[in-house]
Parts: C-alpha cells; structure tokens; sequence
C-alpha cells in the first residue's frame, strides 16, 4: 500500500522550540475526489510564519491544532491527477506542508514556469522571500540612488533579496543581522555595502556613524530593541515598512515590541504594515522582473539546503535559534 510521511504538531512550544514539538507519521494514500491532485514533493520550506503557527497568539495566521500537518511552501510533481487542468509529470508550487504526498486541490497550485526559473527559485526568489521584498521594498520603500535604506534580518531569507534589490535601485543599503558570519554574508552575497551586528556592545555607535540620521528607509523584519535603535536614525519623511516581527514572536514576552515610536513622529516618518498577501494577483509581474534578475547574473537566490523529511524539526529549531543564513530549503529524495 503506497504511503506517505508526513510532519505534525504534537504539542505547543512554552518558550523556545525543540524537536520533539513534533510528531512523524505516516499514513497510507486516501482516494483522490474530482478535482483533486496528488502530489510527490521535491522541495520543502523552513519560515518564521510556522513558528508563529505553533502558538496561540492572536496574529494573521491561525495557530496549527495539534495533529495538523505543518503548512510549508513546497514545489511537487503531479502524479496523480482528477483535475481536468493538471496532468502527470507537471512541476507546481502551493502551501502543502512538510508531507511526501500532498493531496490538494487545483486552486491550491500554481504552476512552474520552469522557463523562468528552475523549481527551488519558485521557494526563493521567485517565492515568498523574493516577492515579499520586491513589494516591500520597491512598492513602499521606493529606494532613490544614494538614500540609505536599512534592513533587519539582513542576512535572512527575505532580507537576503532586499539588499540585493536595493543596491539594483542605487541606494545604499545597510543590513543589520546577528554575528560577524552573517554579517559578512550580507556583505559578500545580498547587495548591502554595510553590515552590522547588532549583539556588538558598540552597535549603536556603528549604526549612528554607518547612517548618520539619515535613513530613507527602513525594512523592518525583526521589531524590538533592533527596530528602537534604527527609530534613532531616521531622516525627514523616512519610509518605515513593518513587514516582520521576529524578535516578538520568538519572545516569552511578545508584547514588549518598540519602545521609540517618539522618533517616528519626529520625523514626520510613514509606517506601513506590509502583507505579501495583499499582492498575489501581481506576483506574476513581479516574477518575470525578479527572473529577468536572476537570469543576468545580477541577483543570487541564497538558498541553504537540509535533506530529507527526518531532518526537519531539528533543522527547524536551528532555524529559528538562527543558525541558517538564506531560504532555508528542505530537499525529499
Ligand atoms: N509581511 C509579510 O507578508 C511577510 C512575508 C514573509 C516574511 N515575513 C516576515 O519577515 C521576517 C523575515 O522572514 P524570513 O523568511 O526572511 O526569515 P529570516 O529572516 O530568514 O528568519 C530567520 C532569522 O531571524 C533572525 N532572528 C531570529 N530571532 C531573532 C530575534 N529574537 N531578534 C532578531 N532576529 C532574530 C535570525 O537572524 P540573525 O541571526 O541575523 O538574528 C534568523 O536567522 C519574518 O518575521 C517573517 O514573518 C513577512
């Protein structure tokens, strides 16, 4: 009997994550119904939206009930198809969780353009990470030559493309990330002419000498302490886009976010709270662009690979404890 593997939630995290939060189970093939399709993943995906997930609190997302398969970006090959739009062998894109054999409606695919990209860039620049900071960035930042524009979680899945994305528009970007590794990264292979570390004991000196109040813009994916400090350095009418709050939703104390709206104010700065989401109907635009990108050599995807279905609550906890620089993506065999 055909079977497939998949990853549950077993119980909620108290305060930090470990694997055993997670359940592997395997469970034989169900019949398909009319307008279903059953899919063999190739890829799968480790984001900050699945640790938000494990919890409680209120948020966009609803939390994943215990026994649910954690939702995941994955790229699958059809092979088996009751859906008059999708046949054997085509290659597609949808959020169908850490599992081997999705089962998924039509409506929940999209299929690869394998023309535009290979499959793994559809889970990275051509993926949430990379649309996520093409809207965010180009939509609401709309970066001019020379402004400064600094970005959190710079050496991260969506801050690796925003960086990137910066530096093609001409501005200065300036990321901020955790350890001289990661800021190195940034450097090197995500576009930013400056990377600091903000657990250096100086960080706000390098910061304040780095921009010298003059961010136009600000991508904001961390919140917290990071975010107050950037707050200080804002220049007249900077663009501040809320886009994560990782330092919250990894918190024991999510409500303690930024303390410094003062300077905001201050500085007559906007706030939007960005959503990917709101976006979809234009994702094809943004990733023919992003593609063109790619294609000229001119932007790098930054993927990091884990192998195997068994490996991922472990790579997860190493993910969220900061250990992966990138799209962090999960190869099936
Ligand atoms: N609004 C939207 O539509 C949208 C879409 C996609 C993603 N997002 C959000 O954007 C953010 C970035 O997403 P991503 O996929 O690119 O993830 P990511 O930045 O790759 O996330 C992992 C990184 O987060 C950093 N981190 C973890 N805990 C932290 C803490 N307490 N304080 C500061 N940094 C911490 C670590 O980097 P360091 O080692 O450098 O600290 C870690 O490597 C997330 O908050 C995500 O929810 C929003």
């Amino acid at each position: 009997v055909p079977t497939s593997h998949r990853i549950v939630l077993a119980r909620r995290p108290l305060v930090g994550v470990s694997p055993d939060l997670f359940r592997m189970e395997t469970v034989e093939f169900p019949p398909l119904d009319l307008m279903q399709v059953r899919l063999r993943t190739l890829y799968t995906s480790l984001a900050p939206f699945q640790r938000q997930r494990l919890s409680e609190t209120r948020s966009y997302v609803k939390p994943f009930a215990i026994g649910e398969v954690v939702a995941a970006d994955n790229i699958c090959e059809v092979i088996e198809s009751r859906h008059p739009d999708f046949v054997g062998g085509e290659v597609v894109a949808g959020r169908l969780g850490w599992q081997t054999h999705p089962v998924a409606d039509g409506r929940q695919l999209t299929k690869i353009d394998q023309a535009l990209a290979p499959p793994s860039a559809w889970l990275s620049a051509l993926g949430s990470p990379g649309l996520t900071a093409y809207f965010a960035l180009l939509e609401f930042g709309q970066p001019k030559p020379d402004d400064i524009v600094v970005v959190t979680s710079a050496a991260g899945a969506v801050g690796g493309f925003a960086g990137q994305l910066a530096a093609l528009a001409g501005a200065r970007a300036v990321g901020i990330a955790g350890g001289p590794r990661k800021c190195d990264h940034a450097v090197r292979n995500c576009g930013y002419a400056a990377a600091l570390d903000y657990r250096a004991t100086n960080f706000k000196e390098q910061l304040a000498s780095e921009t010298n109040g003059r961010v136009a813009v600000f991508l904001d994916l961390v919140g917290g302490e990071i975010a107050d400090a950037v707050f200080e350095q804002l220049g007249l009418r900077a663009k501040v886009i809320l886009c994560g709050r990782t330092a919250a939703v990894n918190s024991a104390t999510p409500e303690r976010d930024f303390a410094n709206l003062r300077y905001v104010w201050v500085q007559e700065a906007d706030i939007h709270s960005f959503s990917a989401y709101a976006h979809v109907h234009r994702f094809p635009e943004a990733r023919t662009r992003l593609a063109a990108w790619l294609k000229a050599g001119r932007l790098r995807t930054n993927e990091e690979y884990v192998h195997g279905l068994a490996n991922i609550p472990q790579a997860f906890c190493n993910f969220i404890n900061g250990q992966f620089a990138g799209r962090v993506i999960i190869e099936l065999e």
